[in-house]
């Protein structure tokens, strides 16, 4: 008998994502943003995501088994992010995942959207080694995580940030700075002509007496904005590509400083560095340099990967059945501020 085909669905946000994987390998997958819709608002409405959900949902999930070369009935589990995320939004992929797991008779799975940034990798470059630790760095999330075995046991939620995420701040400093949304991709590039020491940005929470595993990043938005608005009063020119520089090599520092330190308090030898802020060329940069040095194994999920998607719940679906786990009861309802 062939292994179990699962389907998996996200929709905690603006991407309405959709993929199918059997015994650890992605067959296809398919994800649609409502991005561009939200892009005049400076970050996503809630109202609109939902509905993009609604339309896009079932169209994804048809173009998911189209790359996949499969139909409708060789799905045998579907997999949903339960949560965390926006509320109307996971109402949606929860509605329609009951609604393909109960016209097909075959068994539901509630995944945690941060198992599943987790799992991404696990599709690209194979199991994941128990333990290991993961940096989870997005415009929703920045996180380390102690993971232990992702289909048995809860993640160890080791700090998080204590206001904006990573993703946040790199898209307010870019709005602030004069540069498009989203911001990320924004300073990434204009980094590439600047100098990383020419503004001398904090490095939030890295004091011997800070926690050593949370983050804070709106001091941090707040002293570029100081740092612009200085110029502008002073009618200079605003040297954008310094800012963003320096901007993105003190979050990158401060990333990479805590995750490589977590994982030689906790004796781990790999980490995994996921969300849309690991496609960051100076946070990946600086992750393999420490690492490196730590005698610490490096693993990034392709960027595809990286963002939110389908593959990567439908990847956790499929660690759960192959373990054996309990489905989920078809009234399973959403868990939008779900703890780890
Ligand atoms: O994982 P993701 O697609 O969505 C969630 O937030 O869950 O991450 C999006 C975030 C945005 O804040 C975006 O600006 C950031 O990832 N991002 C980047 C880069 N590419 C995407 N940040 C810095 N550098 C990049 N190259
Ligand atoms: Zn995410």
């Amino acid at each position: 008998k062939r292994s179990p085909v699962v389907l998996g669905i996200e929709s905690s946000c603006d991407e309405t994502g959709a993929g199918l994987v059997q015994d650890g390998k992605l067959l296809g997958h398919s994800v649609a943003s409502s991005m561009d819709e939200h892009a005049r608002f400076g970050g996503v409405v809630p109202e609109i995501a939902a509905r993009a959900h609604v339309h896009a949902a079932a169209p994804v999930v048809h173009a998911a088994l189209a790359d996949a070369g499969l139909t409708m009935s060789d799905i045998d589990a579907v997999a949903v992010t339960t949560g965390p995320g926006l509320s109307g939004a996971l109402q949606v992929g929860v509605a329609a995942a009951k609604g393909f797991a109960y016209s097909l008779g075959v068994p539901l799975y509630g995944v945690h959207h941060l198992a599943g940034h987790v799992a991404a990798d696990t599709l690209e470059h194979g199991p994941l080694p128990n333990p290991c630790m993961v940096l989870i760095v997005s415009g929703g999330h920045t996180s380390l995580l102690l993971v232990r075995d992702l289909a048995r046991d809860p993640i160890v939620h080791l700090g998080d940030t204590l206001d904006d995420a990573a993703g946040e701040c790199f898209d307010k400093v870019a709005r602030v700075f004069g540069l498009p949304y989203p911001g990320g991709p924004a300073v990434d590039r204009a980094a590439r002509e600047g100098d990383p020491r020419a503004v001398a940005f904090p490095r939030p929470l890295t004091g011997p007496r800070d926690d050593r595993y949370a983050f804070s990043f709106s001091g941090l938005k707040t002293a570029a904005a100081r740092w612009a608005e200085q110029h502008r009063a002073a009618g200079l020119p605003l040297p954008v590509a310094d800012g963003a520089a320096s901007l993105q090599e003190a979050i990158a520092d401060v990333l990479t400083r805590k995750a490589v330190a977590a994982c030689k308090e906790h004796g781990v030898g790999t980490l995994v560095v996921v969300g849309g802020v690991a496609a960051n060329s100076r946070v990946r940069a600086l992750a393999e340099e420490r690492c490196a040095k730590a005698g610490i194994t490096l693993r990034v999920p392709p960027l595809r990967l990286c963002t939110d998607n389908g593959a990567m719940i439908a990847a956790v679906g499929d660690l759960l059945v192959r373990a054996g786990a309990e489905p989920a009861p078809l009234d399973v309802s959403i868990d939008p501020s779900a703890p780890l």
